[in-house]
């Protein structure tokens, strides 16, 4: 056995943080996007409880809880923070409130007086609660298992918080960042130092890897997607990098296509997560190869399991195998997953056999 596979097979090694350093594992690690969450009886009685979404999210003991049954259940290789990317508007002082069966809404903002009356000072101390639930976790994990921390990324917080809620055509957010991108580059620039801070504020509580997710970097045309998505996610993740220098990063730009590309070589993040419209064999050639993969199976096949999720599974195993990568979703776990399906998906990760030496 090689000297490197010898300290991936110690049961205390967390292989995600090896691969994200850019070891390649025999298997590789799995997690997956919002692996807390309604799929799991377990996750729906914390959650009534709790009360309100965001009490569960702002309650250390239940967040830590809710983040520990995934883990618990199916024996991830990761654990994330259970949280929301939602969180930062509230922090800032933006109303922000979950109604069942339509999702997040806030008090939109409409103009540039609004953003000036964002609170940016303080916001970490009303997010102290979320800090708390990471030190929480960092005691709770058993120790290979990585604990990730996570932000959205300023466009896709933007678009929250400018259209008041989930968008289709993002007509107000866009048109904001096209007519005015002076103003709106102010709304951005207050976000980069907001996620910053969220970021470093979860690594000094114990986070040991971080992911931003930019879930609507596709709804932006090229030059726009390259100034708000990608040239804020780089400074973000220089700004973080100066403070923690060995906190690996992985950024989800999902839909940006073709930007992948500059994301790998530009974005100076160590991972990248592909959305499931990638194809793995392009992602796998073309994509820089000092950047670790992560990704993409689309989540409904948890949903249909059976051999045509395995097939599936497989053709991500064995189209990625070529270079150190994460298996993972292309976007999140949906609430129709059946668990079970779930437990077979890591089974099957786990007793891979075909990575190379
Ligand atoms: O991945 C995890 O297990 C960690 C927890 C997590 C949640 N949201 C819990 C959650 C994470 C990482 C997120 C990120 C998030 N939140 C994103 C980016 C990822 C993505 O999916 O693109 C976005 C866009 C949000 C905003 C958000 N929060 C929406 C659109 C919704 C409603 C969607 C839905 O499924 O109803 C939420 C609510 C939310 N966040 C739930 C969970 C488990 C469901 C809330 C409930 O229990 O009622």
């Amino acid at each position: 056995m090689k000297q490197q596979e010898q300290a991936l097979a110690n049961r205390n090694e967390k292989t995600l943080l090896a691969v994200l350093n850019g070891k390649s594992a025999k298997q590789p690690p799995i997690w997956l996007m919002r692996q807390a969450g309604r799929y799991l009886p377990e996750y729906l009685a914390t959650r009534k409880t709790a009360g309100s979404f965001l009490d569960l999210c702002y309650t250390p003991e239940f967040a830590v809880e809710v983040t520990l049954q995934p883990i618990r259940r199916f024996g991830f290789d990761a654990a994330i923070l259970f949280s929301d990317i939602l969180v930062i508007p509230d922090g800032l002082g933006q109303k922000v409130w979950f109604e069942a069966g339509s999702g997040p809404r806030l008090d939109a903002l409409e103009t540039l007086g609004a953003i000036d009356r964002l609170k940016p000072e303080g916001m970490t101390e009303r997010l102290s609660p979320v800090y708390e639930a990471v030190r929480g976790l960092r005691a709770a994990l058993p120790p290979e298992t990585t604990l990730i921390g996570f932000s959205g990324a300023p466009w896709t917080l933007a678009t929250y918080m400018i259209e008041g809620g989930t968008s289709k055509q993002f007509t107000r957010a866009k048109t904001w960042a096209f007519s005015d991108p002076d103003g709106f580059g102010k709304l951005i620039s207050l976000l980069e130092d907001a996620v910053v801070a969220h970021l470093c504020a979860q690594v000094e509580a114990g986070a040991e890897a971080l992911q931003i997710f930019d879930s609507w970097a596709g709804a932006l045309p090229p030059a726009a997607l390259k100034r708000w998505s990608l040239d804020p996610l780089a400074r973000i993740v220089a700004l973080v990098r100066e403070r923690h220098p060995n906190v690996p990063i992985i950024l989800f730009p999902r839909g940006a296509g073709e930007f992948y590309r500059d994301f790998a070589t530009h974005s100076g993040a160590q991972g990248l997560s592909l959305d499931s419209g990638l194809s793995c064999r392009w992602a796998a050639e073309t994509l820089d190869r000092n950047v670790v993969l992560q990704g993409n199976l689309d989540p409904i096949y948890l949903v249909a399991g059976g051999t045509a999720m395995e097939e599936a599974a497989l053709a991500v195993l064995e189209e990625l195998s070529g270079r150190p990568f994460i298996f993972n979703l292309g976007h999140g776990v949906v609430p129709e997953t059946p668990p079970d399906h779930v437990a077979r998906l890591v089974e099957l990760v786990k007793g891979w056999s075909g990575g190379k030496d």
